[in-house]
């Protein structure tokens, strides 16, 4: 098709990014929403009077430099707050790192499957895309993630807990593949789900950064602390990097109401925490009995679990989820539940006992 406007050819190969469904209705059945990862449970009740609050003046624009809340992550996390960059969400942060580092000419290495937005955004820079494929157990495989880095590589992109299948990176494994990363290459550690993990082997990514200047934390409150839809989250990088991030990052781009709900649900945190450990333990039951059932599932460390499935079985299952009301993730290779109330996921056991 002729094109009538000037625009890139890099959009010709963009892969699309495939939201969730939302639940079809089905008679006397309440619908549930297990297709995003989002918390299940409403917001802390004093997050819910910040977000008010702070919503009551949309006339103004909000802090640029969302500096209280900069200060409060640099104090939770014990680090300078010029190595902190607030954005809308943690896409926006991995938007922004993949414009400082990728260009025409460029490679990016990243684990597959794993999230979505990874090779959507390596394809807006007209970047070459070197998805490496998991291991059979859904883990990275670092020795093919270091054997996919060369000259041209700008960026490595690392997902821990993996989404859409479920583990974690020990701290082992990333400290061994950092020693083989060339230390001007940024790799992103991407710990959407962190606070979900429960695996004590699991890299702790602040210590981590601690060691490793060309390590780059990105971080949400969509996840764990419920905020889906205020969009804001966080990178940790270094100070040289934070800067260039900064440069690339729109102003005012997360609201005055995000900024005060994550100020207040981050002082709230070990509330936060205890939530997602409950989430946690529902998840791991949940994991547990579908291995029962005789399928495969992955190490669950994140608010989600993974169904290993071919695509005539992931067909079916999301198929058969849907007419009971439960809109799950169907994905290369499997399934993605995300863990909900307990009515939602028996019901997915339920049809995953009769397939
Ligand atoms: C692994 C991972 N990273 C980052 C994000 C982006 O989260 P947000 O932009 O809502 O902070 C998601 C969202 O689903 C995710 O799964």
């Amino acid at each position: 098709m002729s094109k009538r406007f000037l625009l890139r050819d890099a959009l010709a190969q963009f892969p699309p990014y495939v939201p969730g469904k939302p639940p079809v209705s089905a008679p006397g059945l309440t619908p549930y929403k297990l297709s995003s990862n989002e918390h299940h449970l409403p917001p802390l009740p004093s997050v819910v009077e910040a977000l008010t609050a702070a919503s009551a003046v949309p006339g103004n624009y909000p802090d640029p430099s969302a500096g209280r809340l900069v200060a409060d992550i640099a104090a939770h996390l014990d680090v300078d707050a010029a190595e902190v960059v607030p954005g809308a969400g943690a896409s926006e942060v991995l938007s922004a790192l993949t414009n400082i580092t990728l260009e025409a000419g460029t490679s990016v290495v990243y684990p597959w499957p794993s999230f979505e937005m990874y090779p959507i955004l390596a394809s807006a820079r007209g970047a070459e895309k070197r998805p490496v494929a998991l291991l059979d157990n859904g883990r990275h495989d670092f020795q093919g993630l270091s054997a996919a880095i060369d000259d041209t590589t700008r960026l490595v992109l690392l997902c821990s807990p993996n989404n859409p299948t479920g583990p974690t990176i020990t701290a082992a494994e990333l400290d061994g593949f950092m020693a083989e990363v060339p230390p001007e290459v940024i790799v992103v550690l991407d710990e959407a789900y962190m606070e979900f993990a429960t695996d004590a082997e699991a890299a702790d990514g602040v210590a981590a950064f601690r060691r490793h200047p060309n390590l780059v934390l990105a971080r949400t409150f969509s996840k764990a602390h419920g905020l889906a839809g205020l969009r804001v989250g966080f990178g940790i990088a270094d100070a040289e990097i934070a800067g260039a991030l900064r440069q690339v990052i729109a102003p005012f781009s997360v609201t005055a109401a995000a900024q005060a709900a994550a100020v207040e649900s981050l002082a709230k945190v070990d509330e936060v925490a205890v939530r997602a450990k409950e989430i946690a333990a529902v998840r791991d039951r949940f994991a547990q009995d579908l291995r029962d059932l005789g399928f495969t599932v992955p190490d669950a460390q994140g608010n989600y679990v993974w169904v290993a499935l071919d695509a005539e079985a992931a067909v079916a299952f999301e198929g058969a989820c849907a007419e009971v009301a439960v809109a799950v993730r169907r994905l290369q290779g499997g399934v993605r539940v995300s863990i909900g109330p307990d009515e939602a996921l028996d019901r997915v056991l339920k049809v995953a006992a009769e397939l």
